[in-house]
């Protein structure tokens, strides 16, 4: 009963905070270990950091959302029945109004690449700070070139050409554009269960009805996804890229401007797409005329561990990479790269953007590449993601409630059902263990349409010890649902 009052308390809370939360309670979660392994009877213990956050004298949290909801739009969620007032973050960590010290699993959603206030990114744009904030392009200045230059040595092929913007939204709108002016055509084709973005355009590339206005979508097409997990077709690449040509055929002139897509879905619940089929649907894209756009706005930068880009691990080059989020380690920042044959179809007009690789944002985040070398993060990401992988598979094999484990690197995706079987969304059970490992010391994040994956995108230097901390939070919480 008390399990049924919580799931109901938690139901109406989201609904307050206009989450789409739907279907029947009636069924008790099946979330008993499966085998004889049982977690520890008291919490898990946050591993020790030897950092003091700063005495804090600023608001309270009650105070901040009352002018939140005074001043700011009514269409801003936030998480947790009492959400969290974070005032200082160091490396991997967070702290909130009274110096309780968090796990960050999620790193601002997949956006602190690096580490909270990495000393030698925060030392970068202090010191670009206390010489020159902003003259934009009209005049010389050297960061934006040499970030630049950073950022085109690390592509692959022809990449090799750089526009900065301000966020993920705005890259794949001008990666839209360029399609369409390059391709003289209109049509978009993007995937189902994809985020690309809130901008009125990028809005249309997205489908996922939470995140999605009632407005022209433009010539958008959302093609079947290629989701191992829940996908009709499994993982077989080329039944779900068969789609891709449907639409070409029948719903557009046979000639198409793109297809963009992510290689691991972000918001959609870190879905990664079914091995193999990037490759024929570029192709597919390309003999219609159309460009092909890698959105690598959560997925780049190593994070993935095998590779450092998620294009790569499908074996593909694009004509257009989108980046943002990992690229600035907090900076609004995100950037458009692609050829020079490409980008010269810009020059028919002036394409211009103020604070794009403003000198600030330009030294943060070439300091963050210079950072993600020099600590060998891509490498890290591959052996604690390994490990991650490994010890929550575990605890699949103990709970029935974790339907799939998937992802790559330390970008993870734990999706909970109340039926193996069927797949049914765990949404109300999510919500709980949500709530639940925030009170044990672990932030992370959630996704899917039905809300009931948990994302673990942690920042970067997120350490094994942490990772085993991680998973014991889930197992004792797990254990107490
Ligand atoms: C894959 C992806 N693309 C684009 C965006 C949009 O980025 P922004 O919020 O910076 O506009 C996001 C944001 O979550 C994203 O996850």
């Amino acid at each position: 009963m008390a399990w049924r009052n919580s799931i109901l308390r938690v139901r109406d809370q989201h609904r307050r905070n206009g989450f789409a939360v739907c279907g029947s309670f009636s069924t008790a979660p099946s979330t008993a270990p499966s085998s004889s392994s049982s977690p520890a009877d008291s919490p898990p213990q946050i591993p020790r950091f030897d950092y003091a956050p700063k005495p804090y004298k600023g608001p309270l949290g009650d105070e901040v959302l009352e002018k939140r909801r005074k001043f700011l739009g009514p269409s801003l969620f936030y998480y947790y029945q009492k959400p969290l007032n974070i005032v200082e973050g160091k490396m991997q960590y967070l702290f909130d109004e009274n110096g309780k010290r968090y796990l960050d699993a999620f790193a601002g959603i997949v956006t602190v690449s690096c580490g909270h206030c990495h000393p030698e990114v925060l030392n970068a744009i202090v010191e670009q700070s206390k010489l020159l904030q902003h003259a934009t392009t009209i005049y010389l200045h050297h960061a934006i070139a040499d970030f630049a230059e950073a950022l085109a040595s690390k592509m692959p092929g022809n990449l090799k050409v750089v526009y900065f913007v301000n966020s993920g939204s705005e890259a794949n709108e001008l990666a839209m554009l360029m399609a369409r002016l390059y391709s003289g055509n209109l049509e978009m084709i993007s995937l189902r269960n994809a985020y690309h973005g809130g901008s009125s355009g990028t809005i249309g590339l997205t489908a996922l009805n939470t995140w999605k206005y009632s407005i022209p979508q433009g010539e958008i097409h959302h093609v079947v996804n290629p989701d191992p997990y829940r996908g009709i077709f499994g993982s077989n690449a080329s039944m779900y890229a068969k789609d891709v040509q449907d639409h070409i055929d029948y719903g557009t002139s046979g000639k198409v401007a793109g297809f963009i897509a992510e290689t691991i879905q972000g918001v959609g619940g870190a879905v990664e797409l079914a091995p193999g089929y990037l490759k024929l649907v570029y192709d597919m894209v390309h003999k219609a005329g159309g460009l092909c756009i890698a959105d690598e706005v959560q997925t780049g930068f190593g994070r993935t561990g095998s590779q450092y880009w998620g294009f790569e691990t499908q074996g593909v080059i694009p004509d257009i990479v989108t980046m943002a989020k990992g690229i600035g380690n907090g900076l609004p920042l995100g950037a458009v790269v692609t050829t020079p044959e490409i980008a010269s179809v810009m020059a028919q007009k002036i394409q211009f953007n103020t604070f794009g690789g403003n000198p600030v944002c330009s030294a943060g985040g070439h300091a963050v590449l210079r950072v993600l070398d020099k600590e060998k993060r891509q490498e890290h990401c591959a052996d604690l993601g390994s490990h991650l992988t490994a010890r929550f598979r575990d605890l699949q094999e103990r709970y029935d409630i974790i339907g799939d484990v998937r992802g790559r690197g330390l970008m993870l995706g734990i999706e909970l059902v109340t039926d193996r079987k069927e797949k049914t969304p765990a949404k109300a059970e999510t919500a709980i263990l949500f709530e639940k490992l925030r009170e044990l010391g672990v932030l992370v994040g959630k996704g899917g349409l039905h809300g009931n994956v948990f994302r673990i995108k942690p920042p970067m230097c997120f350490n094994k010890d942490d990772a085993d901390f991680l998973v014991d939070a889930f197992d004792y919480a797990l254990s107490k649902l």
